[in-house]
């Protein structure tokens, strides 16, 4: 069994589990410890090395991390709905200090598209899947034949002189007291116009508000087939965790939750 340790920062919560990697499944019961407040990234590098320890993972199983921002080499880039400290910091260093570990870390959505086509609702589609999850913004994630191209922030696109996900993410609906029928309309011409950019074989629709796809999915038309995410609110910690590890490392293989990796120090590539 290759276990690793997937860890979700969002806006509101921060959640952590052990995960079987060949399977998909949490090996652990899933923790959740509030976001604090502003998002500062001292408290939140504290409340994940507080979730690593609730969990008690041994040393050496790997720990992939993932967080709302562009993540280029460990440094997250952005800021777009998390406080704005967080831009050029070396943040995955930071993390690494405070857990006396390696981590791997990655953009959220990236992570969450990345579980759908490993274990959830892309498992097994060849070509081009992006998922979106819609949430306070606008995360997406591009796939083709397995491999991610991460960063894509296709929230940002600009739409009508606006940043995408101001007008079509869930909390802009929730924002504008918009209907699912209105909603849809500002989902339509999102996705329309992420088809005519890319024309994906899939799209995937992650994010809390997933779980109500009936109300807004049968309303919109494309091309692709539109479904929803499968692996909800594990979606980020799952992708963290398969991310952490690159596929076919047979190094970090081990009976239990505890492992042995290679030697000391060494820091598994992973897909990105
Ligand atoms: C951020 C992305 C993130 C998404 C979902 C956007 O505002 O720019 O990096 O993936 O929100 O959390």
């Amino acid at each position: 069994m290759t276990t690793a340790v997937g860890i979700d920062i969002g806006g509101t919560g921060i959640k952590g589990a052990i995960v079987d990697l060949e399977s998909g499944k949490l090996l652990s019961d899933r923790i959740k410890l509030p976001t604090p407040t502003g998002g500062e990234p001292d408290d939140i590098v504290a409340t994940v090395v507080e979730i690593i320890t609730q969990l008690g993972v041994e040393p050496g199983v790997p720990v992939g991390v993932c967080f709302p921002a562009v993540v280029l080499h460990g440094t997250t880039m952005s800021a777009a709905n998390v406080s704005q400290k967080w831009i050029g910091l070396e943040a995955e260093a930071l993390f690494e200090k405070a857990l006396g570990r390696d981590i791997h870390f990655v953009n959220d959505a990236d992570a969450a598209g990345y579980a759908e086509v490993r274990y959830g609702a892309a498992k097994g589609v060849d070509g081009l899947v992006i998922l979106t999850t819609l949430g306070t913004g606008i995360g997406s994630a591009i796939i083709y034949n397995g491999v991610l191209v991460p960063n894509s922030e296709l929230g940002h696109l600009e739409i009508d002189g606006k940043d995408a996900e101001k007008k079509a993410s869930f909390a802009a609906k929730e924002r504008s007291r918009l209907s699912y029928e209105r909603w849809a309309k500002r989902l339509q011409k999102y996705y329309s116009h992420v088809e005519a950019l890319f024309s994906p074989d899939l799209l995937i629709v992650g994010g809390g508000v997933s779980k109500s796809y009936e109300e807004f999915l049968p309303l919109l038309s494309l091309r692709a087939p539109i479904v929803p995410a499968v692996l909800r609110n594990n979606a980020g910690i799952l992708g963290a965790a398969a991310l952490a590890v690159p596929q076919g490392d047979k190094s970090v293989t081990v009976p239990q939750a505890s492992v042995a990796v290679d030697s000391p120090g060494t820091k598994p590539k992973a897909a990105l």
